[in-house]
């Protein structure tokens, strides 16, 4: 199948669980800012070429940990009903080697000066460019090849279960992050489903932290006070 046939064909989720849908949000719009800011940036201004390299290892983190949730969780349910996952499987194996490169190019920038360093910058940024594309590429396979496959293999209680066990394997502070990544990228339909889920699952001083130190921050101030409207959150 080629690209332009799964980009025709885009499966519709007819109220199915969309298990991919948020966190690919999350990644896409991250890397896209990344590499803007990759792009843009002076290598020789040490204050925001730091900043700039803090923020990619933190993406690498994060999209590693994410291939890694997907291998164990997602993958592993679908080999225990008999489903092979060969290409997808092969594209995660080639991400943990594009987040190696993508490290010593980080390195590099970090290890050098003057000529050498804004060259090792634009390594990084055409680097991340390639990363991208491959990441994107894969996703796409993802939402339109391999979601079907779910849906036809799994409930979507399954498939809820199968995102649960994955949300509460993350310490804390990991899924800060991922709900500060993933909140900006949401519709507001999906910011209230997944802050009204942890709004009634939650405890209150539990949930009233994750509001504090990962909702607001990553939402403009109209976006937030929106959600909070929609989801009857006092003031
Ligand atoms: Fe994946």
């Amino acid at each position: 199948m080629t690209h332009a046939d799964t980009m025709a064909h885009i499966p519709a989720l007819n109220g199915r669980y969309d298990i991919y849908g948020n966190i690919h949000k999350g990644l896409r719009r991250t890397q896209c800012l990344l590499l803007a800011r990759l792009g843009a940036n002076d290598f020789g201004n040490a204050e925001t070429t730091e900043k700039l390299l803090a923020d990619m290892r933190r993406l690498l983190s994060m999209a590693s940990a994410h291939v890694k949730h997907e291998d164990t969780e997602i993958h592993a349910a679908l080999h225990r009903r008999g489903v092979e996952t060969g290409l997808v499987d092969e594209q995660h194996d080639d991400h943990r080697a594009a987040f190696q490169v993508l490290e010593d190019k980080i390195v590099a920038v970090e290890t050098t000066s003057g000529a050498a360093r804004a060259e090792a910058g634009r390594g990084l940024y055409l680097a991340m460019a390639a990363y991208i594309a491959d990441d994107f590429a894969h996703m796409h396979e993802e939402e339109t090849v391999l979601c079907p496959i779910l849906w036809q293999t799994f409930s979507d209680d399954e498939l809820l279960g199968i995102e649960m066990r994955i949300i509460s394997a993350l310490p804390p502070e990991e899924n800060m992050a991922f709900t500060r990544m993933m909140l900006p990228a949401m519709n507001p339909a999906q910011r209230r489903m997944m802050v009204g889920g942890m709004q009634q699952s939650l405890p209150p001083e539990i949930f009233n932290a994750i509001v504090e130190f990962a909702i607001r921050p990553a939402l403009t101030d109209a976006d937030f006070q929106a959600l909070r409207a929609d989801i009857g959150l006092a003031a």
